[in-house]
């Protein structure tokens, strides 16, 4: 288990207007970003790098399987294919939206499920995958995730939630955030970890 950024060549957004946010945020809008937060989510290429980031920290080859837990659209699972060509990349996800709007190349490899319950066998993936997806459950559910993560990667895995190093970053997160339940600081997320078994990789999203 290490905490690693494999996501660092994603490209960075610009710095998030907080302040704008924390006014515009009510009830309303954290429902409709929790039901349909797909807007303006567009394929551009970019999980590429990080794909091919990530078949190298994995090691895959041509006819591993990896699941991307929390897929969405199945950018990253299109990306896997593109940076391993060969690579067996699924993806699954809660939201039957996201999933019929899916990219043409991943129909058929996204599955319809529950991060908690996981419809495969033990140990059945090379690694699993799953950014900023399980910190949407309570810390309860969180950890039987975390066991699935676990169940289905023996371990190769890496996951990435949502975090804050300090008080001020705390406060950030807290004035942006829409959809996450369950947050941490990083030693809060480690105990989490332990506690559910869950022996891959991880990093933090931090709101900055
Ligand atoms: C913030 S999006 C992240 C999408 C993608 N992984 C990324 O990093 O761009 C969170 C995704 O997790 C999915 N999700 C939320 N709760 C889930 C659950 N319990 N099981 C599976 N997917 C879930 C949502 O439908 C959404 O597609």
């Amino acid at each position: 288990m290490q905490e690693i950024n494999l996501l660092a060549k994603l490209p960075r957004g610009k710095k998030r207007d907080v302040n704008a946010r924390a006014t515009a945020k009510s009830d309303e809008v954290i429902r409709i970003s929790r039901e349909y937060g797909y807007g303006g989510y567009r394929y551009d290429g970019r999980w590429i790098p990080v794909a091919e980031d990530m078949v190298k920290h994995f090691g895959l080859k041509p006819g591993d399987r990896v699941l991307d837990v929390g897929c969405a659209k199945g950018f990253l699972v299109k990306d896997f294919m593109k940076a391993c060509p060969g690579v067996e990349a699924f993806g699954l996800d809660i939201s039957r939206y996201a999933l019929m709007n899916c990219e043409p190349e991943v129909v058929g490899r996204l599955h319809l499920g529950n991060a908690m319950d996981l419809p495969f066998p033990d140990n059945s993936f090379k690694a699993v995958i799953s950014l900023n997806t399980v910190h949407n459950l309570d810390r309860d559910q969180c950890i039987v995730a975390l066991k699935e993560i676990q169940r289905v990667s023996g371990g190769r895995a890496y996951v990435q939630v949502d975090s804050y190093r300090t008080p001020e970053e705390r406060q950030r997160f807290l004035d942006w955030v829409l959809t996450a339940h369950y947050h941490e600081y990083p030693e809060g997320w480690i105990n989490t970890f332990k506690e559910a078994g869950y022996t891959g990789d991880y990093n933090w999203t931090i709101v900055e």
